[in-house]
Formats: C-alpha cells, sequence, structure tokens
C-alpha cells in the first residue's frame, strides 16, 4: 500500500490531470462487482445460462457447442481514438467440471472483443473465440485469456492443462502451465483447471509500462506476488475505443461444464475484491472430483511439547504412509490374484507418478511411464479414474481375460491394481510411442513408405485376431493412428483395446454419445449405436488413409471439402487425382502400385454400407497378395440404407457380452 502511494506520488501531475478528466468522461459503468449473477443483466448465448443459485454457467452436457456472455454494454478503453489504451483490471472466480474426472474438454476465455455477438466463431479448439476463416485476422480485435483442458496440436497447445494470452487466433502467443508461484516458499505449484475446485484469477494491464499480467491462485489464496504470464505488449493497434467484456467457452467430443462464481471489472484502477464468502455454492455432483493422491498436510500448533509432536508425528506418518499405498481388495478378485500388482510397486516403478514420468494423456487417464522395482522389466501404467463399484467386477474380469489375449500386434496388458475411486492397468512398455507423433508432427522424423507398410500389415493382424483369433469376438471400438502404438522395432500395436467397454460398466458418467473419435465413426455407429467388427473396420479405413495421408481424420481447419479425410479421398478417386492425397512428405519414395492399393483399401473399408466392407480376414489377404482388390464402384448411399441394414444384417455380428464373461473359467 505505502509503496504503491509514494509511486502514486511520482507520478507527474498531468496524469492526475487525465485522471481527472477520464473520471469526468467515464460514466458509472467502468466498474462492475458480481458475488454470484443472481438477476444480473448479462447478453448470452449458445450454451451460456444463469443458473437458479447465480452460477454463470458457460456451457452444459451439450457437446460440440459454444456459449458466451458478455457484460451488456461496451466499455470506454481510451480516452480518444489515437490514444493509448487505459490501464484495466479484473478479477474473476472459476471452476470446471468435466465429464470425465481426467478428461477435459475444450476450454474457457476472458475476452475483449469489439463485438458480443460470437456466434459466428467455433466450438471445440476455436474455444468459441474464433473460426477457421477469421483466425488470426488482424480485424477481430480480439484479445483473450484461454484456461485450455485439452491438448489439440492444431492450437500448439503446449498441454491440455494451460492458461495462454490470445490475440486474434486460438493459437496462443504466450502459454504457460496452470498454477501459481507460492508467496510463502517461491515454489512453484501446478493446479489443474479440471478438478472442479473454484480457483481466483486476476488479469491486470498496466499501460504506463504495457504491461499485461494474469495471475491464478486456489480460492481463498491471496493474489500471488508472482505472475502466472507476464507479457509486455502494446495493446493500442489491438484493442478498440469501445470493446465488450466477458467469456467464451467452447466443449469438444466429451463435455465440461464451465462456471464463473463470480467477476468485477474496472477501468483505470484495481477491480473491486470479491467478497468470497458470498459467492454461489457450487453444484454438488454425483462423481466427486477429489485429487488422486491425497496429500496429508499438517500443522500442528507449535505450542505442543516436543515429545507429543515426535509421537504423533511418528503415528500419522504411519497412517499417511498406509493411507498413501493403500488398495481396494473384494472377495471376488481372489481369482484374478496373478494378475494384480502391488499399488506400492506401481508408485515405485513411475517414482510416485512423477511429472517426468508422464507418457501421455489419453482418453481414459494419464500413462505413465516406470520400471517394475524387483524384475527392472519397463512398463507403461495407465491411471483409470473411476467412482462407482458398479460393473467393476465385469470390467476387471474383461480387463483380465483381454490381457490373456497375445499377439504381436497388440500392446500387452499385464496386470492390474485397484484403489478408491480408480484403477491401474499396466501395460508393457512401447519405447516409439504413438504412431500419431511420427505422423502428424513437423519436428519429428517422418516414416519411410516400406515402414509406413509394416506398420498397416502389423495392425491388420492385430485387429484380425482381435475379431477371429480367440472365443469371443473383440471389438477395438477405437482404431486411430494414436491408439496405435511401436515398439521397439517399429512393428505396429494396437493398444487400449476393451477400454471402451469402461463406458458399458456405468463407470463413466452417464452418456448418450457413442464411444469412438470423430472422423472414424461409422454412420451406422452415429445412427443406431450398433456396434460391429464393421465399424472397425469402417475406422481401420480412416487409420489406413491417415497414414497414408499424413493428416488426421478429420481437420475442422481445413476447407469444408477437405475436413472428412475419408470423403475428401473419395471425391479425389472420383475425380482423377487419387494419388494427390499422399502425404506430401513421402516425396518419390514410395511404390506406385501399393500406394494405389492401400488408398483404394482404405476406400474399400469405409464403405458407408457396412455389408459393402471388407472383412479384416480378406484385409491381411489382400495386403499379402494373396486376394484381389475388388473393383472399387462409385456409390451414392443413403442413410436409409443404412438404417435398414442395421436393422436387419448387422446384429449376426457377435459382441462381447457381459453375461457369456461370467461363465469364464479362470
Ligand atoms: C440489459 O442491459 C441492456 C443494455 O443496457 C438493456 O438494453 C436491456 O434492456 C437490459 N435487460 C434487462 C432485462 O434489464
Ligand atoms: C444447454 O443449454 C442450452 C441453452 O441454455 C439449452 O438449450 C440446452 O437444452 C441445454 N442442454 C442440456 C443438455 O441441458
Ligand atoms: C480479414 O478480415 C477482413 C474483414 O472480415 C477481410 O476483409 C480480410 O480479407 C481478412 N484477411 C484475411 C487475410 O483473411
Ligand atoms: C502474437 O501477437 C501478434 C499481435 O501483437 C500477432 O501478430 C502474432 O501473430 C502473434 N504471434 C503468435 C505466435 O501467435
Ligand atoms: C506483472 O508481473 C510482473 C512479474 O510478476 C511484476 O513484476 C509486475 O509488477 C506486474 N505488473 C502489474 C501491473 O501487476
Ligand atoms: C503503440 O502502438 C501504436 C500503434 O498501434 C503507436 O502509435 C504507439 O506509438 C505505440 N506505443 C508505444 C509506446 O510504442
Ligand atoms: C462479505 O459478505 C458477508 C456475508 O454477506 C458479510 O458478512 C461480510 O461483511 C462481507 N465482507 C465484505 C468485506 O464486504
Amino acid at each position: 500500500m505505502s509503496e504503491s502511494l509514494t509511486n502514486f506520488c511520482k507520478m507527474p501531475l498531468k496524469i492526475f490531470f487525465w485522471a481527472f478528466l477520464l473520471k469526468l468522461a467515464l460514466s458509472a459503468s467502468d466498474h462492475f462487482t458480481y458475488n454470484g449473477f443472481k438477476g444480473v443483466n448479462l447478453s448470452l448465448d449458445g450454451l451460456a445460462g444463469i443458473t437458479s443459485e447465480g452460477l454463470l454457467r458457460l456451457t452444459n452436457s451439450t457437446m460440440h457447442e459454444q456459449g458466451h456472455a458478455f457484460f451488456p454494454v461496451p466499455l470506454r478503453f481510451k480516452r480518444s481514438p489515437a490514444n493509448n489504451v487505459i490501464s484495466f483490471s479484473t478479477t474473476f472466480v472459476f471452476a470446471i467440471f468435466p465429464e470425465h474426472p481426467m478428461l477435459g474438454s475444450a476450454g474457457f476465455t476472458f475476452v475483449l472483443s469489439p463485438s458480443k455477438d460470437l456466434t459466428k466463431a467455433s466450438p471445440n479448439y476455436f474455444l468459441g473465440l474464433v473460426n477457421p476463416t477469421n483466425n488470426g485476422n488482424a480485424s477481430n480485435h480480439i484479445l483473450a485469456v484461454e484456461f485450455d483442458t485439452w491438448y489439440s496440436p492444431e492450437a500448439k497447445d503446449i498441454n491440455n492443462n494451460h492458461v495462454g494470452i490470445d490475440i486474434n487466433s486460438f493459437i496462443s502467443n504466450q502459454s504457460t502451465s496452470a498454477g501459481f508461484t507460492s508467496d510463502y516458499d517461491g515454489k512453484f505449484q501446478n493446479l489443474i483447471l479440471l478438478s472442479g475446485k473454484a480457483m481466483q484469477v486476476w488479469i491486470e494491464y498496466d499501460e504506463i509500462n504495457m504491461q499485461f499480467n494474469v495471475t491464478l491462485a486456489p480460492l481463498w489464496t491471496p493474489k500471488p506476488k508472482i505472475a502466472l504470464l507476464s507479457s509486455t505488449i502494446n495493446l493500442s493497434g489491438i484493442i478498440l475505443d469501445n470493446m465488450y467484456v466477458g467469456f467464451t467457452a467452447a466443449v469438444g467430443t466429451s463435455y465440461s461444464y464451465h462456471y464463473i462464481l463470480g467477476w468485477s471489472f474496472k477501468i483505470d484502477g484495481k477491480a473491486p475484491e470479491l467478497n468470497l464468502s458470498n459467492l454461489p455454492p457450487l453444484p454438488q455432483t454425483s462423481t466427486s472430483f477429489k485429487k488422486n493422491q491425497k496429500i496429508l498436510s499438517l500443522w500442528l500448533p507449535l505450542a505442543l511439547s516436543v515429545f507429543v509432536l515426535i509421537t504423533a508425528a511418528a503415528v500419522l506418518v504411519t497412517a499417511a504412509k498406509k493411507k498413501k499405498f493403500s488398495e481396494l481388495h473384494e472377495d471376488w478378485e481372489l481369482d484374478f490374484e496373478s494378475y494384480r500388482f502391488p499399488y506400492k510397486q506401481l508408485y515405485t516403478a513411475t517414482r510416485g507418478f512423477k511429472d517426468e514420468y508422464l507418457l501421455g494423456i489419453g482418453g481414459f487417464g494419464r500413462v505413465y511411464r516406470g520400471v517394475l522395482p524387483a524384475s527392472k522389466v519397463e512398463v507403461a501404467v495407465k491411471r483409470v479414474s473411476h467412482e462407482s463399484k458398479q460393473g467393476m467386477r465385469e470390467f476387471v474380469a474383461e480387463i483380465v481375460s483381454l490381457g490373456k489375449l497375445r499377439h504381436k500386434n497388440l500392446v500387452q496388458l499385464l496386470g492390474y491394481c485397484r484403489r478408491k475411486g480408480e484403477l491401474l492397468l499396466v501395460y508393457e512398455y512401447m519405447p516409439n510411442g504413438s504412431l500419431e507423433k511420427f505422423l502428424f508432427s513437423e519436428t519429428k522424423q517422418t516414416l519411410d513408405w516400406s515402414l509406413r507398410l509394416q506398420i498397416i500389415k502389423g495392425v491388420a493382424y492385430g485387429l484380425q485376431y482381435l475379431h477371429e483369433g480367440w472365443d469371443q469376438v473383440v471389438i477395438h471400438r477405437d482404431i486411430k493412428a494414436s491408439n496405435v502404438l511401436l515398439d521397439g522395432d517399429m512393428n505396429g500395436r494396437l493398444g487400449d483395446f476393451g477400454l471402451a467397454r469402461l463406458y458399458d460398466h456405468g463407470m463413466a458418467p452417464q452418456t448418450t454419445n457413442v464411444v469412438g473419435t470423430l472422423g472414424f465413426l461409422a454412420p451406422e455407429l452415429a445412427r443406431a449405436c450398433k456396434v460391429t467388427t464393421s465399424s472397425d473396420v469402417f475406422a481401420f479405413g480412416a487409420f489406413l488413409l491417415e497414414v497414408v495421408c499424413g493428416r488426421r481424420a478429420i481437420e475442422p481447419n481445413k476447407q469444408e471439402m477437405e475436413q472428412v479425410l475419408v470423403d475428401w479421398v473419395f471425391t479425389n478417386w472420383k475425380m482423377g487425382t487419387l494419388y494427390e492425397t499422399k502425404d506430401p512428405r513421402l516425396g518419390k519414395d514410395y511404390a506406385l502400385e501399393e500406394l494405389d492399393l492401400i488408398l483404394k483399401l482404405g476406400l474399400f473399408c469405409s464403405h458407408p454400407l457396412p455389408s459393402a466392407r471388407p472383412s479384416m480376414r480378406q484385409v491381411t489377404q489382400i495386403l499379402n497378395g494373396d486376394a484381389l482388390l475388388p473393383p472399387l464402384l462409385p456409390y451414392q448411399c443413403h442413410f436409409s440404407d443404412i438404417d435398414s441394414e442395421v436393422n436387419k444384417g448387422a446384429s449376426s455380428f457377435v459382441a462381447i457380452d457381459r453375461t457369456t464373461l461370467k461363465h469364464f473359467t479362470y
């Protein structure tokens, strides 16, 4: 306080004069404070709404949509058009509740925009801010701070839990992992944006130093002295005289509820403090969003005698240790004992699930690399969080039975461990990681043609084995380049099979969406949710095209005609320009007849009619030259054809049946 006072006194008189004039010029709406939004007049659109408790909800459980909320009148950010942007400051409290405890959706932003109509923006990673056409255009005049819970390579994201400054684009100018520097010990503490916990944000612009700061902290923590992001930007060219202030939020393939609990804003001064005890309560959800690792912090009064302290600490440490490694065991699990890993072993293997050991974050949870203490075997440990016990027995039975599947093109499941609220799955470690990185990353060396063929064949064998090689038909349900891992010899191996079943066992909250990934979903799946081997073949077709064309099955920022890979390749085939779809990075390194075969096989597999697709057996025969690819015919297909097929033919495929699994003997 005293420091700012002395600074204040050093300011030239001119500023006082300007400040005085400004005070006169600005209307009463140069600041506002909302401790909750009950009855507040905001301009809302899309999924945004104000709940009966007074929370500003930016999104709800609708997918691939967006929401916007703006203060209804524009605020004046310049004293005159030629002038610099006046200092401003805002603070707000937010909380994000994801559909799946570890899986984000897209995120939200705090935004300054010349218009309060951003309905033409796109959802998903466009964050409801911009769209593929206007992204990056300097005439947007948009300044935003993004709170992003989804890793989008398209947005050059650093991870799936970051804060960034965005100028006219969804690609951040500057970004950093969410967290704060503690005033207490100067250490950086990570925060998980989608933890469902309320957090406070402070955003400030100082016109003299042109410094733009963003600070984040858990609720009830005073504003940390060190900002999370601090950037020197001349906002004059970006911000116009009159701008709307508000929030945008977007959801993708899974949803999150984005809530704002309170918000204050001020031009030319510090945003009024929020009264945190007046904020509306967060909703009670059926799934609690507890942190996985309970960190026991002990605050013992200093007055306690040393003796009591030591004794108590010793007792508590033992208890904490016990709790730290505690597991969940039930009688029915005795059958699976040989597949079980002690939690302590996995904890040691991954050095306590340290971030450095994080291999990636997939649709079902985080995956860590580890070295088993005794055997020194390298493993990958996937932490899948779940809250309900319902269906757990069937699921574990299924996972264990899938662990009995052995094939050189499948990622071997080695075992599991159960704790309160989470399931840990232990897999063989794949040193070369995911195929996706090689195909789509600009930094990684690209794969040559013969390696691509080898990987395609391997995945075909692996999938054929799942479909035919075992007593039960196993449907993968989520085939795509990111689910194909590469072993030490660069063989393609299918991972994550069986996990889609999590959804069927009530472990994930009730959803009406089909499990799978956009761009790989067979039309009959989207229509009737009928999962068959033939819907896997459809996804395999899209996967073949991904490998040959070196792009993702869906790329929303491409032109409309090119967005869906399968459609784009099909159109090119009809126009006689099929080969132009190949990955430009292949150069001249390919055999034309092989390229022709794989592209056409991809289209054949992704035929809209399930009955027109080959089986995986036929696919491997074609790949080996033991059978000829049937001539591809131009087709035109209506959804009614698909419906009638779904109703008659498709049910002859067998899906894993929970009742049959119960009869397995182990
Ligand atoms: C909300 O504010 C806008 C802008 O001041 C005004 O036009 C509108 O009538 C207000 N709506 C309500 C319901 O007060
Ligand atoms: C989400 O909110 C929008 C707008 O308020 C509403 O139309 C829609 O029905 C809501 N969806 C769900 C699933 O609640
Ligand atoms: C940017 O947007 C303006 C106005 O919409 C448009 O005229 C211009 O062509 C756009 N520029 C680019 C590079 O797309
Ligand atoms: C950063 O911001 C400027 C506008 O000040 C913009 O022109 C530029 O493209 C941005 N850079 C990146 C990497 O997004
Ligand atoms: C912005 O953050 C930096 C670094 O934490 C700090 O030195 C500076 O004083 C801050 N500026 C404002 C206006 O808060
Ligand atoms: C900031 O940018 C504006 C134009 O965009 C320019 O007129 C002004 O001189 C710049 N201010 C500083 C301090 O560089
Ligand atoms: C915050 O709100 C509570 C409850 O309404 C009230 O008792 C308290 O005085 C308020 N605090 C401030 C600083 O306004």
